[in-house]
């Protein structure tokens, strides 16, 4: 055999090898047997460069040359879809095109995969470019990237020209993964934006992409008859598509008859069977291997889909249901400017007040100057807010400007709180007056919030009233003030005093892990806290010496602290206020060493992450719960996320509740708690006694 006849055998079994790992996820030769013949054709394509083919199995490795991604024109129009908020608005979207269609409809619905969405173009069966979605006309080539993505194929078994849509995402094990190298980004959509923007194509194969292909342009006269037959072909193809999709037409065994005549996967459902379907989703996302952010429902019939044609923006024959962030549109009636208790300044737009995702919005974040000018916005312009997770709404887009003509906001130059000069520390401005009066106010609250030491009588007004009435300037004072004096003071009756000094009294229990992220030092929160602690860090005095000596070593040794945070912690444990500070609650009595507890717990929450909301009778605070989850492996979070997977709920938990059924959490109440971890309640286990006497 010659090297070009090598070369091709070589090329086409390690293209079906390849396919058949990546796209079916099958192994059909040991990992040993694949790198000898991968081997093999690296070397002879190094010895006849000229001999390598363009679809080589070889490039996924990717190259060191650059990329600046020339932009290219799309040659087809590359949408977005229209948004519904409720499985009930898809139902009703569903009825209005068969209304719209008269007749009877079938449609698919798909997964929304949260990633980046990619057009691949081929010419005579060849992959020529990859290109991003761009403004929808324009996109940019980052084929050398998206070449390193195995389950594209390079070459298709058909000399046809063809254009083809998916999504690029990563993994969210890969994320989880690779997060401690690429700290600063936020979620695997991220990083995946990221790596197919890297200009080296070598360093975006050091990330495992992935793509679902779910739409296909073939050239006039060759067109599909419906969605069903478009996956069908792509899969033929070789494209990897979702398995997780469903068909819904008039009946459940139509809708089976036609998947399996396309030789697809997928579910067969009838119309009534959507709701459903569609909770069983939401149910499933926490367990997907990749994010997704809603679903996509389809008209599958071709005619009728060319019939609804599209709008500037979306097709008239699809839309996306999401799962979160609802949005709503609303004015900007002003901007103001918040200063937290590190000094750092945020802009906030004041709004008119809007219904959003179930509670009445009359605020929303705009992070900071950067910010406002990414979003051109101004006063009066009217936009869309989102809420995101737990979070405080944010103003996601200027839907349309204002009419007077107001320019883009400026923050003012001068602290709102204190008068005195902001300055700018990398992306946001700060007030750097430590007396300043709202820095005061956060910082004492932030102390008594309810994931430090949860001193829940005194909230933020309760703070105000405090410092207001000159009794309290700083944390210590808490602990030192004549509470007494306020009385006669409008508003506070004796009630009030005496919760706020057993407030005080009992936080004086609280563990020194508490304390010491209670206290507002940078990166010190109450999982920094944890791993200072757990890393050695038993006490104040053994942090405080290593500040003084600055020891950044004692600091990073530690696996998860880096020197960046090492330095920020030191610069602030050797501030003389902080120092008094310090000193000031050792003397009114707080723990400053941490008290190690025997654990011998069974480890039955490993793997799990829980959040806790509203108030319990038997944590008290209702931290000590989630205490007990740790005990038993279990992790901790302070909001309901994507990779939450259980909500301790007590009495009055409110907006966490709602995120959590919406994002499928498990549910448990304070009863159900006490039996996981075997402490029963006695009315319980008493109940429990007399049923095992009659069984
Ligand atoms: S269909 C004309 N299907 O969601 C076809 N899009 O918010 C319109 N997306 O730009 C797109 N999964 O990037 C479609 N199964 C899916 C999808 C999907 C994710 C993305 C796509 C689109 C965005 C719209």
């Amino acid at each position: 055999m010659d090297v070009k006849e090598r070369i091709d055998t070589l090329s086409d079994e390690l293209i079906e090898l390849q396919r058949a790992y990546y796209v079916d996820g099958n192994s059909l030769k040991s990992d040993l047997e694949y790198d000898a013949l991968f081997d093999e054709l690296v070397k002879l394509e190094q010895e006849h460069p000229e001999l390598m083919r363009s679809d080589s199995p070889t490039q996924r490795v990717g190259s060191d040359l650059t990329s600046d991604f020339p932009e290219v024109e799309h040659t087809i129009p590359v949408l977005s879809l229209d948004k519904a908020y409720s499985a009930q608005a898809v139902l009703d979207w569903m009825n209005k095109s068969e209304v719209k269609a008269s007749g009877r409809l079938s449609f698919a619905e798909e997964e929304k995969i949260d990633g980046i969405s990619m057009v691949l173009y081929y010419e005579d069966g060849v992959l020529a470019r990859a290109v991003t979605r761009g403004n929808g006309h324009v996109g940019n080539d980052v084929t050398a990237n998206i070449k390193t993505i195995h389950s594209v194929p390079l070459r298709l078994p058909e000399p046809i020209n063809l254009a083809v849509r998916g999504e690029v995402y990563l993994p969210k094990a890969d994320f989880e993964r690779l997060k401690d190298k690429y700290p600063q980004i936020a979620n695997p959509r991220n990083l995946a934006a990221g790596t197919v923007r890297r200009q080296k194509s070598s360093e975006a194969a050091e990330v495992p992409l992935d793509i679902f292909i779910y739409e296909g342009f073939w050239d006039e006269g060759d067109a599909p008859s419906d969605h069903i037959e478009i996956l069908s072909r792509l899969k033929k193809l070789g494209f990897r598509i979702n398995p997780h999709f469903a068909l819904f037409s008039s009946s459940a065994e139509e809708s089976r008859r036609r998947l399996e005549e396309a030789g697809l996967e997928g579910e067969g459902h009838a119309f009534d069977e959507l709701g459903s379907y569609l909770e069983m989703v939401t149910e499933r996302r926490q367990s997907l291997p990749y994010e997704i952010d809603g679903m996509v429902t389809k008209v599958c019939e071709m005619s009728v889909r060319e019939a609804f044609g599209y709008t500037e923006h979306h097709p008239r024959w699809a839309i996306a249901y999401k799962f979160e962030s609802p949005q709503a549109q609303t004015k900007v009636l002003d901007v103001t400017v918040q200063v937290g208790r590190t000094g750092r300044i945020t802009p906030v737009a004041e709004l008119e007040a809007v219904k959003l995702g179930g509670s009445t919005v009359k605020r929303a974040t705009l992070h900071n100057q950067e910010y406002i000018n990414t979003l051109e916005l101004s006063i009066g312009d009217t936009v869309s807010v989102v809420k995101r997770g737990d979070v405080i709404p944010a103003v996601e887009e200027v839907i349309e400007k204002n009419e007077k003509g107001n320019g883009v906001y400026v923050i003012p130059p001068l602290c709102p709180s204190c008068g005195s000069v902001l300055v700018s520390r990398g992306a946001h401005l700060f007030c750097v007056n430590r007396s300043c009066p709202d820095q005061i106010l956060g910082r004492i609250s932030f102390f008594t919030g309810r994931d430090q030491m949860d001193m829940e009588s005194i909230g933020p007004k309760a703070v105000q009233l405090l410092v207001e009435n000159k009794l309290v300037e700083d944390i210590p004072d808490l602990y030192t003030c004549d509470y007494d004096r306020l009385v006669g003071v409008k508003g506070v009756g004796d009630k009030t005093i005496e919760q706020f000094k057993s407030a005080v009294k009992e936080s004086l229990s609280r563990p020194f892990h508490t304390v010491l992220a209670s206290l507002g030092i940078p990166e010190v929160g109450s999982k920094g806290a944890e791993i200072l602690v757990k890393g050695g860090f038993d006490s104040i005095d053994k942090l405080l010496e290593a500040s003084r000596n600055n020891d950044i070593e004692a600091f990073t040794r530690i696996s998860q602290v880096g020197e960046q945070s090492a330095l920020l912690i030191m610069n602030a444990l050797n501030d003389p206020v902080m120092i008094e500070r310090i000193e000031k609650l050792r003397a009114a009595g707080l723990q400053f060493v941490e008290v190690k507890e025997e654990n011998n717990e069974e480890q039955i929450f490993s793997g799990q992450v829980w959040c806790v909301t509203g108030s319990f009778e038997n944590f008290n605070p209702r931290g000590l719960a989630m205490k007990e989850v740790e005990k038993r492996g279990g992790r901790s979070v302070s909001s309901v996320t994507g990779k939450t997977t259980h909500l301790l709920v007590g009495k009055g938990g409110g907006s966490k509740k709602t995120q959590a059924e919406k994002l499928g959490v498990i549910i448990v109440t304070e009863e159900e708690f006490l039996e996981l971890i075997g402490k029963k309640s006695e009315t319980k286990s008493d109940k429990n006694d007399i049923q095992g006497e009659l069984f």
